[in-house]
C-alpha cells in the first residue's frame, strides 16, 4: 500500500548532482554547504526538536496563525490539490486538512520531502487520519518535485511553502525558486507561503542558538550525513556551531567553525579538503522579510497577493497568492 502512496523522483539523478554541489562548495575559497543536507532522518528528528524549543519561535506563530485563518484559507480556494514542499511531519499542516476537511470537498494531499524515512511515517499516518483525503508523497529535492508536479495536472492547486524555508534561498536563489513554483501552477492557482519578519536580534539570536543545543546538534549533524553518504571521515568533535546574525542584509547566518587544522576526504566524490583552523563553513542563512517587499517579488513572478496574515506581534507572516 504504502509504494504507492511514496513516489521517489529522479534518484539517480540526484546522487549524481548531490555530489557536484558538495564538490563546489568545499573547494571555494569562502566553503560552504547546501543546507538540503541537513536532512537525512536523524537531521529531520533534530529539526522535529527545534520546532519546539522555547526558543524556536516561527513554528508556534505560524502554526497560530493557521490556527485562526486556515478556515479563510480553504473557504477562499476551495478543494484543490495542496502540494507541501519540505513538509518534515506535517504537523502544521493538519490544521490546515482539519481545514479543508470541513470547509472544502475534493482535496489531495502531496507532500514532499528530501528524508525519505520521515515522508513514509507521516504519509502512513496521514492516511490513518484522513481516509477520504488521497496522499501521495514525493521524496525529492524541491527542483525534481516541482518539475514532475508541471507534469501532473489536477484541476486546482495549491502549493504551500511554510516555516519560512524560504528565507535559506539567497535573494537570487528565491527569484530563481519563484518562477519555478509560478510555472507548476496554472492561472488561478495558489501559493501559500510562511515567512519570517524582520526583528530585533535579541529575539532572532536565541531561535538559532538555543540553550540546550539542539541546534547545534542539527548544525554538526550535517557533517554526520556527509560522511555515511559520501563515505567521509568528517570528525564531528573538530567544529563549532556559530549561528550570527547580519544586521545589514538582515539575515541570520550558521556556520560551522573549524577548531584545529586538518584534512578531510570524502572518498565517494574524489575529494580531499583542508580545513583552516578558525575557518567556516557556511551552511544556512535565514533571510527575515519585509511583507511589502516580499509582495512585490511575487508580483513580478506573476503570483498576485490575495491576502496577507500575520500574528499579533508581528513577528510571521503567511501569504496566500494567485497565479
Ligand atoms: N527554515 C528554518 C529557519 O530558517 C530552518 C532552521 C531553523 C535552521 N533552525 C535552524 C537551519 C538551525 C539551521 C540551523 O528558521
Amino acid at each position: 500500500m504504502l509504494s504507492k502512496s511514496l513516489t521517489i523522483v529522479n534518484q539517480r539523478y540526484q546522487a549524481i548532482k548531490d555530489g557536484e554541489d558538495v564538490i563546489q562548495g568545499l573547494t571555494q575559497t569562502s566553503k560552504s554547504l547546501p543546507p538540503k543536507y541537513f536532512y537525512d532522518d536523524r537531521g529531520s528528528e533534530l529539526f522535529e526538536q527545534i520546532c519546539e524549543l522555547p526558543e524556536y519561535y516561527p513554528t508556534r506563530t505560524e502554526a497560530w496563525i493557521l490556527s485562526q485563518y486556515a478556515d479563510e484559507i480553504a473557504q477562499i480556494t476551495g478543494g484543490c490539490e495542496l502540494v507541501e514542499l519540505g513538509s518534515g511531519s506535517s504537523t502544521k499542516t493538519r490544521i490546515l486538512l482539519d481545514a479543508y476537511q470541513k470547509n472544502a470537498g475534493d482535496c489531495r494531499y502531496v507532500p514532499i520531502d528530501v528524508s525519505g524515512g520521515m515522508l513514509a511515517t507521516t504519509v502512513r499516518q496521514l492516511q490513518q487520519t484522513y481516509p477520504d483525503f488521497s496522499i501521495a508523497g514525493l521524496q525529492g529535492t524541491y527542483e525534481q518535485a516541482l518539475s514532475h508536479l508541471k507534469l501532473q495536472p489536477w484541476s486546482s492547486r495549491m502549493i504551500c511553502f511554510l516555516g519560512s524555508s524560504f528565507g535559506n534561498f539567497t535573494r537570487q536563489e528565491s527569484d530563481g525558486f519563484l518562477s519555478k513554483i509560478a510555472r507548476a501552477l496554472k492561472s488561478g492557482d495558489y501559493f501559500l507561503l510562511g515567512v519570517d519578519l524582520q526583528k530585533p536580534k535579541e529575539i532572532l539570536l536565541p531561535a538559532y542558538n538555543d540553550s540546550q543545543g539542539v541546534t547545534a546538534a542539527f548544525n554538526l549533524n550535517m557533517l554526520s550525513h556527509l560522511n555515511w553518504r559520501f563515505q567521509g571521515d568528517f570528525d564531528i568533535k573538530l567544529f563549532k556551531h556559530e549561528a550570527i546574525y547580519n544586521q545589514a542584509d538582515g539575515q541570520i547566518e550558521m556556520y560551522l567553525h573549524c577548531q584545529k587544522s586538518h584534512w578531510v576526504s570524502l572518498e565517494m566524490l574524489d575529494l580531499q579538503v583542508f580545513f583552516e583552523v578558525g575557518e567556516s563553513i557556511l551552511t544556512e542563512v535565514s533571510r527575515k522579510f519585509d511583507l511589502g517587499i516580499m509582495q512585490k517579488q511575487l508580483e513580478v513572478q506573476g503570483l498576485k497577493t490575495v491576502k496577507i496574515w500575520t500574528d499579533p506581534q508581528q513577528w510571521f507572516g503567511l501569504i496566500l497568492c494567485q497565479a
